[in-house]
C-alpha cells in the first residue's frame, strides 16, 4: 500500500476545511476506499463521561453501526487512548477487553490522536475481517495521517 499517495489525497480532502466534522466524515471515506480489506474504518472523540471522567464516543465512520461509549482504558480504542500509542492487534480474540462492535472483525489497528500538548483528543480505528491484516507499514502510514489529522483538527479540539 503506498500511504504517500493516501497522505496526498487525504491533504488534498481535508487541508484548511474549517469543519471537523465534515474532514472526519471524509477521512474515514478516503481510507475506506483507499485502504482494501476492511469492514470499518473512523474515529471515536473523547467526551466527558457524566461521572468525572472521560469516554470515547463514537464519530464519523464507514462500515456498520458501531458501540456508542467506549470507556476510557477499555478495548482495543480506549487502551489506545489512555495509552497515547498505537495499538496494532493481527488476533482481536487474543486481545483482553476487546470489544466486539461486529463479529466479523478479526484484527484492528488503533492510532490516538493527540493536541499539542500530547492529550488524546480520540481516536483513528480500523477493522479487518482479515486476521494479522496490519503491518508495521500500516503502522507507519495510519500515524503519517493522523499527523495530518490533528494539524488540521487543531482549532477544533
Ligand atoms: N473493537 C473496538 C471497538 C470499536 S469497533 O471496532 C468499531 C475496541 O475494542 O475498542
Amino acid at each position: 500500500m503506498d500511504y504517500h499517495e493516501l497522505e496526498e489525497a487525504m491533504a488534498g480532502l481535508i487541508g484548511g476545511v474549517p469543519h471537523p466534522t465534515a474532514n472526519l466524515a471524509n477521512a474515514s471515506a478516503l481510507i475506506w476506499e483507499t485502504l482494501p480489506e476492511l469492514n470499518w474504518a473512523g474515529f471515536y472523540l473523547e467526551e466527558e463521561d457524566g461521572k468525572g471522567g472521560r469516554q470515547l464516543v463514537l464519530g464519523p465512520f464507514q462500515g456498520r453501526p458501531a458501540c456508542i461509549e467506549i470507556p476510557w482504558g477499555r478495548g482495543v480504542c480506549g487502551t489506545a487512548a489512555a495509552a497515547g500509542k498505537t495499538q496494532l492487534v493481527p488476533d482481536v480474540h487474543l486481545f483482553p477487553g476487546h470489544i466486539a462492535c461486529d463479529a466479523a472483525s478479526a484484527s484492528e489497528i488503533v492510532v490516538p490522536l493527540k493536541r499539542e500538548d500530547g492529550s488524546v483528543f480520540g481516536v483513528m480505528d480500523l477493522d479487518s475481517p482479515i486476521r494479522g491484516r496490519f503491518t508495521e507499514d500500516d503502522r507507519d502510514g495510519l500515524e503519517r495521517i493522523a499527523r495530518l489529522i490533528e494539524r488540521e483538527m487543531r482549532e477544533a479540539f
